[in-house]
């Protein structure tokens, strides 16, 4: 049995007790393992069931959200994929035109009731497995042969390919013609490669076809180009990518921002009693690096939680609460799950995502598309920066009509408008960055201190070189040293420490020389031509002023460097850390 999982399954422990009981041994502590031993559970009980009667067993019992891809030496030349909650979709290759553009969703109105994991046994007395196979009716009544086999190609050369992704930059080298399955659709390839897709239930709200969509997205978009994996490149992308988050939407003349897709609720988040950011990971910090302008110029409360937290606590929730939901992929599990929370309690639901058509995009009220363009390096980098500047550009948004903050949107926009060209200013640190990287990479450990708007800034930084390094890391605020982390500093202690000329910067060179007076010998990150700090450096980055609350998106690229140069160097897979792309292999 071959799977391949992405998502999360959240009753894994239940069903991973019921199948020890039942007899089975477990390798690995993962949830793709459950999946596959449910599934030689179930086909050692019916024998007789289809492999894509299996895999509707299967997904009756998993709670969470998902995509599924099976295979089995039981089935040859057969692949069944299905989906809940995670992106998922099917790309089709062939030779000659298809027929048709749709393909008809067949009910499985005969299937076998579900399995029940408690009890089993009743189950051999209630299910037959004589029952006669695939009654499969499509949904506007035309037998099954009729309907599907306007799938396959016309012509002599009936040869097809499939490609199963969550995304559709995986395949677009091999064809742009894709079907987006839906929650609960299950899709098989069965013999002679014909593509059928099934449904258990008939609902009311279901379209009784999935479309064939022609992908328009430029292969050179999605390639790598001249670089060495994605995540180089799409650090490298950052001039672009910032540009095409504020293209449309901030006039630098007159000074206005417009968020189409949330224009229509300004009123009512304005009228509100607070503001919750929700997220995870890279997308949690962006929460961390906005809430300071966001209560600025809000004026409001701004709670920032990390998703999985959120739901542990049950967090109250009110009809008058406005809900920020951060997500690149807008299909991290635990942030739509909070998301699903706050929606039953009647609050304002807002997304902020890279990825139209998503989940959390569908489930919101409203939001924000970054148009950060498609990010393949599992380490998030540009999403990033794009959060961020999508984040602020909803304050500036927010408080437009007040008087009192004009000057200080007016400080922002333009410091927005000259956002592209410092960031390439900072690229060009790349190859100090990278001799800095001979450094460090053969250490243990890498502090990353700093406060104010750029703690955001070490949280990201220590997360990415964690990700793709797996080297520890922490991000420290530097007013939290005396409190306990002032003990880890000594003369072989490497640490990072960003240090710019903010409301915070007296302060920051009080922690810097606490690090000094211990013989901490940090690498700065400053301001250009700044003296003051560079003196207690062991070397120093400099970076380009710009306004405070954006001053974060400048310091977070030397440490994404940094984070690339070190796994480089220490031969890691930068695009594919190990341990964050769930598939395995189970016999
Ligand atoms: C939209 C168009 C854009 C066009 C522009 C011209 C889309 C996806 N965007 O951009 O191509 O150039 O108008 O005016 O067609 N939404 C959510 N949740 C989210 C994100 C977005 O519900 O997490 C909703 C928004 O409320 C909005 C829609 O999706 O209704 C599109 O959002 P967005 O792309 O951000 O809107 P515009 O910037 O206006
Ligand atoms: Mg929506």
């Amino acid at each position: 049995m071959w799977i391949s999982f992405a998502g999360i399954i959240t009753n894994y422990k239940d069903v991973k007790q019921f199948l020890v009981q039942k007899g089975h041994k477990f390798r690995s502590d993962t949830d793709t393992e459950i999946i596959a031993k449910l599934i030689k559970h179930i086909h050692g009980l019916h024998p007789n069931y289809s492999f894509r009667e299996l895999v509707e067993q299967v997904i009756q019992q998993l709670e969470g959200a998902f995509a599924l891809c099976f295979k089995s030496m039981h089935f040859p030349g057969e692949v069944v994929a299905t989906r809940r909650g995670s992106p998922l979709l099917v790309g089709i290759k062939t030779k000659t035109k298809l027929a048709t553009d749709h393909i008809p969703i067949l009910y499985s109105k005969d299937s076998p009731e579900k399995v029940e994991l408690k009890e089993h046994s009743k189950l051999k007395d209630t299910q037959s497995d004589h029952r006669p196979h695939g009654h499969e009716i499509p949904a506007h009544g035309l037998a099954r042969s009729q309907s599907t086999s306007e799938f396959l190609p016309q012509g002599d050369n009936k040869e097809v390919e499939y490609f199963f992704a969550s995304d559709a930059s995986a395949i677009i080298e091999h064809t742009d013609r894709v079907i987006y399955l839906l929650d609960d659709d299950v899709a098989s390839v069965e013999k002679e490669g014909v593509l059928k897709i099934h449904r258990l239930k008939r609902t009311l709200e279901d379209t009784h076809a999935r479309e064939i969509t022609t992908l328009k997205m430029e292969i050179q978009q999605i390639m790598k180009g001249n670089f060495s994996s994605f995540m180089q490149k799409e650090i490298f992308e950052q001039p672009e990518s910032v540009v095409t988050t504020m293209r449309g939407r901030i006039n630098f003349d007159s000074e206005t921002v417009v968020l189409g897709g949330i224009k229509d609720y300004i009123g009512e988040i304005r009228r509100c009693r607070r503001l919750l950011l929700i997220a995870c990971g890279t997308s949690y910090n962006s929460a961390i690096a906005t809430r300071q302008l966001l209560e600025e110029l809000t004026e409001l409360p701004v709670m920032v939680d990390l998703a999985s937290d959120f739901l542990d606590r049950n967090t109250p929730i009110f009809r008058d609460d406005v809900c920020f939901f951060i997500s690149q992929s807008g299909e991290t599990a635990d942030t739509l799950m909070a998301l699903r929370y706050c929606k039953q309690r009647g609050a304002l639901i807002v997304g902020i995502t890279n990825t139209v058509g998503s989940s959390i995009c569908r489930e919101s009220h409203c939001g924000v598309h970054i148009n950060a363009g498609p990010e393949i390096g599992v380490a998030s980098t540009k999403a990033y920066t794009s959060q961020i500047i999508s984040l602020v550009m909803f304050a500036l948004m927010v408080s437009e009509d007040r008087i009192s903050a004009q000057p200080r949107r007016s400080e922002i926009i333009q410091g927005l408008r000259n956002l592209p060209d410092q960031i390439k200013e900072v690229l060009e640190l790349d190859s100090k960055i990278q001799e800095i990287s001979k450094k460090v990479f053969e250490k243990k450990s890498l502090l990353v201190l700093g406060r104010g708007y750029n703690y955001a800034t070490c949280l990201e930084g220590a997360l990415k070189i964690k990700e793709i390094t797996y080297m520890h890391s922490e991000g420290i605020l530097a007013g939290e040293l005396k409190h306990g982390p002032l003990a880890l500093v000594d003369k072989g202690m490497p640490i990072i420490m960003i240090c710019t000329r903010d409301n915070v910067f007296v302060k920051c060179m009080n922690a810097l020389q606490q690090v000094t007076a211990r013989e901490g010998r940090p690498i700065l990150i400053c301001h250009k031509n700044d003296q003051e700090p560079q003196k207690y450096g062991s070397s120093v980055l400099e970076v380009p002023k710009t306004v405070d609350c954006l001053q974060g998106i400048l310091t977070v690229i030397p440490l994404q460097l940094v984070s690339y140069h070190v796994a480089v160097l220490k031969g890691c897979n930068v695009d594919c850390p190990r341990n964050l792309a769930k598939s395995v292999t189970v016999e």
